[in-house]
């Protein structure tokens, strides 16, 4: 790994027309130069080659990732996009975040294959949990703890219980342990003050707006 601390994600969910999506890159993107951190941006699907381009051509500090994969190969899953599909975009893909979890009904065992397929397309999963009790996948080295009464409700977990879950997730090996739920600019220091955690999962709340996304950012450095 290769990253540099603190990582910061940008989820965007099902959120976005291109136009809007290309205004806020422009702005992220231009903000990205001064960040010292690593920023990962988790755009729709149809936007990501595109997104990869202008990455490329200006130069900006992002990373990209999706927000999920096909729990299957290449193949008849109309639908679907294979991790060997955007392998060559993508550095991170979200797998197992709450809502499709609750919304499309995946299991630990579609989860699984998810990674697997991730890490044979040498994508990294960032896996997401609700709990330091749920099981995580072999090989996985970045975990998100993202307690569901904490997404898209302005009521974040305490920083007291976001250290206690980044140290027992540790105990499981060497795990990078980021943070999503509410995050904003005013309490992301307080996540990431002890370094028991090592980045935030920045969702709708924060992320649509990209002034606000870029005060995380600055926030996080100050
Ligand atoms: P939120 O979402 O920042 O809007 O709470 C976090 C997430 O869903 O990853």
């Amino acid at each position: 790994m290769n990253e540099t601390f603190p990582i910061i994600c940008a989820n965007l969910k099902a959120h976005k027309t291109w136009d809007q999506m290309s205004d806020w890159l422009k702005t992220v993107g231009q903000a990205s130069r001064q960040f010292k951190g690593t920023l990962i941006v988790c755009p729709s699907y149809p936007y990501l080659a595109a997104i990869h381009q202008q990455i490329t051509k200006e130069n900006y500090q992002i990373k990209l990732g999706s927000q999920d994969l096909s729990q299957f190969e290449q193949g008849a899953y109309t639908g679907e996009v294979a991790a060997s599909q955007i392998a060559d975009i993508c550095s991170f893909a979200i797998i197992g975040h709450s809502e499709r979890r609750q919304n499309f009904k995946e299991t630990a065992n579609v989860l699984s294959q998810k990674v697997a397929n991730a890490q044979k397309a040498l994508i990294q999963p960032i896996f997401c949990i609700q709990s330091s009790n749920d099981p995580i996948p072999q090989g996985v080295q970045f975990v998100a703890y993202e307690p569901v009464f904490a997404i898209g409700t302005g009521n974040p977990d305490t920083p007291d219980n976001v250290h206690q879950v980044a140290q027992t997730t540790k105990t499981h090996g060497q795990l990078t342990v980021l943070y999503g739920g509410s995050v904003s600019p005013e309490n992301i220091k307080s996540y990431l003050a002890k370094g028991l955690v090592d980045g935030v999962l920045v969702g709708a709340t924060n992320s649509l707006d990209p002034q606000k996304f870029i005060a995380i950012l600055n926030s996080a450095q100050s």
